[in-house]
C-alpha cells in the first residue's frame, strides 16, 4: 500500500477545460503545470487527469485510439513527463486515466480485428460468430461494420467496442474462456500500457497511478459476482507490487468491498441511483431541459428534511470491511455528475466539504468545486458529454467574463480561462455576473475556496483527520446533529436551519473534550458536560 496515499487529497482535472495557454480555446498540459503552485495553495497533493490521449473525442477521451501518445490538442509526450516532474517537485502525485474495458473504434488494434482474415487482433474484441447474430446483455451488439462474419459487443457508446478478456463460464464457441491466450494477451496488452506511463516511456520520468474507467466491466459471461474481472485485477496488483510499489490505482465500480478485494487502493462512491452517498447531496430529481430540481432530500439541504443514517447504512460496514486493506474516496463532484453546487449554496457545500474532508479514506476534489462552480445543465452537448457538459465548462480564473480584453490588456478574459475569441473555446464560460471566481474568492476570508484551503489544512496538520486513522460514530440518526470522533478529535455538523443539540458519549461515559470551544469551526457550537449544541448550518471540531 502506497504511503503517500494516507494524506492525500486529490484534485480531479477535466484537461479540456482547465487552464488554455496557447489560445486554442481548449487546455492544455502546460496549463496544468502553470496552475500546480494553485493546486497545491488549496491543500490538494495528488492529480487525477481525465484521459489525454490520442483520440477522435467522441466520449471525451474515453475513446481510446492511442494509449502510449497523448492528444497532441494537449501537448506531447514530453510535455506530460514535464508536468510529471514539475507536480512532484511540488509534492504532486499524478493519475492519469486508464481505459481498459474499451478502445475507440479508431484503435489500430480495432482496424485489424474487423478484418476477415484471422490475424493477432482477432480475438482482441467481443466478435459472435454471425452478422446478424447479437451478444446478450451490455451495452449492445453492433453489425454491418466489418467484413467479419460477426457482431461486435460495445462497453459504452457505439465508438467504444469492447476488449477481450474472456468470459467466466463461456457457453457458445465464439466466447473465449479467461485463460485462453487471446484472453490473456489483451491483460497483458494493458500492463504494457500500465508499465509505459509508471515508468514514463523511454525517459523514466514516470506518473503515479491511475484512475481506472468502468473497472468491473473487463470479463463478459455471467460475472455478476465480479469474479472474473477481480481475478484479471489481482493479477495486475501482483505485478504492481513487484514492480511500481508506490503506485496507486482507483477504480470507478463504487462496490468498496469488491473493488478492494479486487487489489484497487481506493474505490469511488458515486452517485448511482439510490446509493448512500448520493442522498447526502444529490437526493433529488432534476428536469435536465429546466434544470428545475425537485424533492431535494439531500442531507446537506438546510431544510433539515435529510437523513445521515441512509448514508451510514451504506457506508459503515464499506467503511469496517475495508479499512485495513484500502480506501474509500468520497468525490465532490466528477465529470459524469451534475456539479455538486447544483442545488446546495455556498454554505451548505461548506458543511459538505468539512464531513467529506474529514472522513477516513481518500477525498476527490473536482475542479472548480472548491469556488462553487455552477453546473451549466442547458448547453449543447460536447464530446458525447449530454446532461454531463454543464458540469464541464471552463474553470473561472478571473472576474472578466467577456471574450474581449479590458481596456489596458490585462489578461483574464473569459474568466482568465484562454485568450481565444469566446466562438473558438471549448465551451463557454459561465458568464453570469455573480459566477463564482478564484480572482474574487482568494481576497474574500469567509469564502468557499478559503474554507476548503482551511478545512485542507486543518487535515494535513493532524493525522487522526487524515486517510488511516479510525472512525468511530457518536451519535447519528434521522434528527442532526451528527457526531462521530476520528482518534483524538470529536467532529459535528448540523446542516439543518435550527440549532441543535445531542449526547457526546461512549456507551453511558461522558467523553471529556480539553475545551468547550472548537478548535476548528464553522458557524458556532460547545461541547459542555457530554452535551453538543451547535448553531443553524454549523460544524465543530473538538479536541479530547
Ligand atoms: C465512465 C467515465 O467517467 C465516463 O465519462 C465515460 O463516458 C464512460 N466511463 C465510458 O468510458
Amino acid at each position: 500500500m502506497p504511503k503517500w496515499l494516507e494524506d492525500a487529497v486529490f484534485y480531479e482535472i477535466y484537461p479540456q477545460t482547465f487552464y488554455d495557454t496557447n489560445g486554442d480555446g481548449i487546455g492544455d498540459f502546460e496549463g496544468i503545470i502553470q496552475k500546480l503552485d494553485y493546486i497545491r495553495g488549496i491543500g490538494c497533493n495528488a492529480l487525477w487527469i481525465n484521459p489525454c490521449f490520442d483520440s477522435p473525442f467522441k466520449d471525451a477521451g474515453y475513446d481510446v485510439r492511442d494509449y502510449k501518445k497523448t492528444a497532441s490538442r494537449y501537448g506531447t509526450n514530453e510535455d506530460l513527463f514535464r508536468l510529471f516532474d514539475e507536480a512532484h517537485k511540488r509534492g504532486i502525485h499524478v493519475l492519469l486515466d486508464l481505459v481498459p474495458g474499451h478502445t475507440s473504434e479508431e484503435h489500430a488494434w480495432f482496424t485489424e480485428s474487423k478484418k476477415a482474415e484471422p490475424n493477432e487482433y482477432s480475438n482482441r474484441y467481443i466478435w459472435t460468430d454471425f452478422w446478424i447474430k447479437k451478444a446478450e446483455g451490455w451495452f449492445g451488439s453492433i453489425g454491418g461494420e466489418a467484413d467479419r462474419n460477426g457482431m461486435y459487443i460495445v462497453n459504452f457508446f457505439k465508438c467504444q467496442p469492447a476488449l477481450n478478456y474472456g468470459f467466466l463460464n463461456p457457453t457458445e464457441s465464439w466466447q473465449l474462456p479467461m485463460d485462453h491466450p487471446d484472453s490473456i494477451a489483451t491483460r497483458e496488452a494493458l500492463k504494457d500500457i500500465i508499465r509505459f506511463w509508471l515508468s514514463g516511456g523511454d525517459s523514466g520520468r514516470g506518473c503515479d497511478g491511475f484512475r481506472v474507467d468502468m473497472a468491473n466491466s473487463l470479463v463478459k459471461g455471467d460475472d455478476e459476482k465480479w469474479t472474473g474481472t477481480s481475478r484479471i485485477w489481482q493479477n495486475i496488483r501482483q505485478m504492481l507490487d513487484t514492480e511500481f510499489p508506490e503506485a496507486a490505482l482507483v477504480s470507478e465500480w463504487s462496490a468498496p468491498p469488491q473493488a478492494i478485494k479486487a487489489g484497487f487502493h481506493m474505490d469511488f462512491l458515486l452517485d448511482h441511483q439510490g446509493g448512500g452517498y448520493n442522498t447526502l447531496v444529490r437526493n433529488y430529481k432534476m428536469d435536465y431541459a429546466t434544470q428545475v430540481i425537485e424533492d431535494d432530500n439531500s442531507y446537506f439541504k438546510k431544510d433539515g428534511k435529510g437523513d445521515i443514517t441512509r448514508f451510514l447504512d451504506e457506508y459503515i460496514p464499506w467503511y469496517e470491511s475495508t479499512k485495513n486493506d484500502g480506501y474509500i474516496s468520497i468525490i465532490t463532484g466528477n465529470h459524469d455528475t451534475p456539479r455538486i453546487s447544483a442545488n446546495l449554496s455556498p454554505r451548505e457545500l461548506s458543511l459538505a466539504y468539512a464531513l467529506f474532508f474529514t472522513l477516513p479514506g481518500v477525498p476527490f476534489l473536482y475542479y472548480g468545486d472548491e469556488i462553487g462552480m455552477r453546473y451549466l445543465g442547458r448547453l449543447k452537448t460536447k464530446e458525447g458529454g449530454f446532461t454531463r457538459t454543464g458540469s464541464r465548462t471552463p474553470m473561472q480564473w478571473s472576474n472578466t467574463a467577456s471574450g474581449v480584453l479590458p481596456a489596458g490588456g490585462v489578461s483574464g478574459k473569459n474568466r482568465g480561462f484562454s485568450t481565444a475569441d469566446e466562438a473558438k473555446l471549448y465551451l463557454p464560460v459561465d458568464s453570469s455576473p455573480d459566477a463564482p471566481t478564484v480572482e474574487a474568492q482568494e481576497k474574500d476570508p469567509g469564502s468557499l475556496l478559503n474554507t476548503v484551503k482551511a478545512l485542507l489544512r486543518l487535515r494535513h496538520g493532524e493525522s487522526d483527520l487524515q486517510g488511516k486513522a479510525n472512525l468511530e460514530i457518536i451519535h447519528a440518526d434521522k434528527a442532526s446533529p451528527f457526531i462521530y470522533r476520528r482518534g483524538s478529535f470529536i467532529l459535528a455538523v448540523n446542516p439543518t436551519g435550527k440549532a441543535a443539540e445531542a449526547p457526546v458519549k461512549s456507551g453511558s461515559n461522558i467523553i471529556t473534550v480539553a475545551n468547550s470551544k472548537p478548535v476548528y469551526a464553522i458557524g458556532g457550537g460547545s461541547i459542555e458536560n457530554g452535551v453538543c449544541t451547535l448553531e443553524a448550518q454549523s460544524f465543530g471540531v473538538w479536541k479530547l
